[in-house]
Formats: structure tokens, C-alpha cells, sequence
């Protein structure tokens, strides 16, 4: 029985730890969020791992111009391409521009050298 019947929480293993960059590209997924299929992103910062809806807190669009590319040129801000609200990436509060609220986040692990995000209520795969 998949895991997602139980409609408890699980991790889901997204890429291995080593594929995110401190500041780099972000490593894109799938999602069901609120009933709808929505794309998400994780990414590294300060050496820690964040995940988000890919959902900008202006207007609900996706945030990136060119693919998987969140982050501004400091490396500092993830940045929506839009607008450009700032958003700080250990948070996901808006720091600057026409954000009215931060993004969405999700929760991550990372163990064994594998990524995994959860899926847990508002959360989950596209298979549940
Ligand atoms: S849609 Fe993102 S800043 Fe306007």
C-alpha cells in the first residue's frame, strides 16, 4: 500500500544533498497543494536546505525567469523575476518590493546524503 493511503505524514527523497549548491540553482518538484498540482523548489543557503511553493507572494506566479534560477546575483535574496519582491531564503519573508506576504514553505531532512521533503497536510505528492 503507498504510503500517502495512510494519510500520515512521509518523507519523499527529492535528489542527493550534493546536487544543491550554497546559492545555486535550485533542484525544481511537483507538489498537489490545496488540490492543485503546483511546482516547488528547493534550494541552499548558509549551508542549510529550504524548500518552497514556487509561488510568489505578489501575485500567484512562479518566480523564476530562467529555470531553477531563484536566487539574485549576491546570492543573498531569492528574487522574484516578475516584479522582483525579495524574499530571504532561510524564511521565505518578503524582504523588498510588492510582496504582501512570504512564500510557502515545506519542510526538508536531509539524511544519509539524500534530500527528502514531506509530505504532510497541505502537502503532497501528486500520487495521493
Ligand atoms: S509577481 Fe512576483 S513580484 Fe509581482
Amino acid at each position: 500500500m503507498p504510503e500517502c493511503q495512510t494519510n500520515a505524514p512521509f518523507w519523499v527523497a527529492l535528489c542527493n544533498s550534493s546536487d544543491l549548491v550554497d546559492g545555486g540553482l535550485a533542484v525544481p518538484f511537483m507538489v498537489r497543494y490545496q488540490g492543485l498540482a503546483c511546482r516547488a523548489f528547493a534550494i541552499r543557503f548558509q549551508g542549510q536546505v529550504h524548500a518552497y511553493l514556487n509561488r510568489c507572494g505578489h501575485v500567484a506566479m512562479e518566480m523564476d525567469w530562467q529555470p531553477d534560477r531563484f536566487f539574485d546575483p549576491t546570492g543573498r535574496w531569492l528574487v522574484c523575476a516578475t516584479h522582483g519582491a525579495l524574499y530571504a531564503p532561510d524564511t521565505g519573508l518578503c524582504q523588498a518590493g510588492p510582496c504582501k506576504r512570504g512564500l510557502i514553505a515545506l519542510e526538508t531532512r536531509e539524511y544519509d546524503g539524500v534530500l527528502h521533503w514531506r509530505s504532510q497536510y497541505p502537502f503532497q505528492t501528486l500520487e495521493c
